[in-house]
């Protein structure tokens, strides 16, 4: 069969023995996700239509509002993944601690966690702008058949089994990687099956795109605020092209295509940055690494940073590998010239 007609279930099935552990677990577990994709797609293009939009009225754990569509979609990952007994626990930006799953079952055999950012960009939702869903997987490192515990989640991201994300745009696309390179499935509406559109997912080395919230560029450390001027500066390939959506699905998925990096720097008023180690950085690096790319904190690997806590923010720089390594040379430079004094 041509690759290119390969439907997701396929792709799923003719894969399975190419993971590390061949019980079906992990197969039935993106399974689970495919159909929550579609289900959460189908929501997501009904906002416009009809009352959906707007704000619960509940504030998430980071102090911000929650979206009804952010509600709905943790909801929609949690009920499937439940409800099927897929997993043994999960966590989520949108909740405050972990759900243990069939904790009472001591004959279950579930052997993954899930770590999940339901919706990502919400605030993109009301203005008709791309959204996503961003999933992580583990094996738990508690033994199977007990209640899991925190540090089945707080696991490095070099740990993770298979991570992708879902991207609500003008087509919707499944990417996901189990360690063997990235995959992007499209979503064709007329009859909800996922189609392979784009195999072998690789970053340019190099790009011409620099996506960050540059409204914060004051509040930078200096070695991000150098490496900004770096890509604004009138030499060689530069200056570079800035394209920033506020969803790092999107910027992300945009950049792998066409080649760029994208920031989420610390600053003088989040001294972590913005984002989430476990359920955006880690796996967003960890498809960022199988697709040639790189993540850093901009000194070091994502994916080697210890978790400590389930809602942990990090600095986040990742795209391009030669980008980021520029970006981690200017990083570097100043901390030097700062020691210096
Ligand atoms: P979420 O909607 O899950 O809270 O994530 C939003 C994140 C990320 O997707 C995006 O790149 C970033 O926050 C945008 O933050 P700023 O508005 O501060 O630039
Ligand atoms: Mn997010
Ligand atoms: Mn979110």
């Amino acid at each position: 069969m041509s690759q290119k007609n390969q439907t997701l279930g396929e792709f799923i099935i003719e894969n399975q023995s190419s993971f590390k552990y061949t019980s079906g677990e992990l197969s039935r577990l993106i399974n689970s996700i495919r159909l929550a994709a579609k289900v959460v797609n189908h929501e997501v293009n009904k906002a416009g239509l009809v009352d959906i939009i707007g704000t619960v009225g509940d504030t998430n754990i980071q102090g911000e509002d929650q979206q009804k569509l952010d509600v709905f979609a943790n909801e929609t990952f949690i009920k499937t993944m439940t409800k099927r007994n897929i997993v043994c626990g999960i966590a989520s930006e949108e909740e405050d601690d972990f759900i243990s799953i069939n904790s009472q079952d001591e004959n279950h055999q579930n052997k993954y966690v899930v770590l999940i950012d339901p919706l990502d960009g919400s605030s993109n939702i009301d203005v008709n702008v791309s959204v996503g869903t961003i999933f992580s997987i583990y094996r738990r490192v508690t033994p199977i058949g007990t209640p899991v515990t925190l540090e089945d989640f707080l696991q490095k991201g070099s740990q993770q089994v298979a991570a992708g994300y879902i991207i609500y745009g003008t087509s919707t696309m499944l990417v996901y990687t189990t360690g063997h390179g990235v995959n992007g499935f499209t979503l064709n509406p007329a009859i909800g099956t996922f189609y392979l559109s784009h195999p072998d997912m690789i970053f340019p080395e190099s790009g011409k795109i620099y996506s960050v919230n540059e409204g914060n560029y004051i509040h930078f450390p200096q070695g991000i605020k150098d490496y900004i001027k770096y890509c604004q500066m009138e030499e060689g390939d530069r200056p570079y092209t800035s394209r920033y959506i506020g969803s790092l699905v999107s910027d992300f998925h945009r950049n792998m295509i066409k080649g760029g990096i994208y920031m989420y720097p610390k600053s003088s008023q989040n001294s972590n940055g913005k984002l989430r180690l476990l359920y955006e950085c880690n796996p967003m690096a960890f498809l960022a690494e199988q697709a040639k790319g790189k993540a850093s904190d901009g000194f070091k690997r994502i994916m080697d940073i210890e978790p400590t806590e389930l809602h942990q923010r990090v600095p986040f720089i990742c795209g391009s590998k030669n980008m980021v390594e520029t970006a981690e040379e200017f990083m570097e430079l100043a901390q030097k010239k700062a020691t210096s004094f």
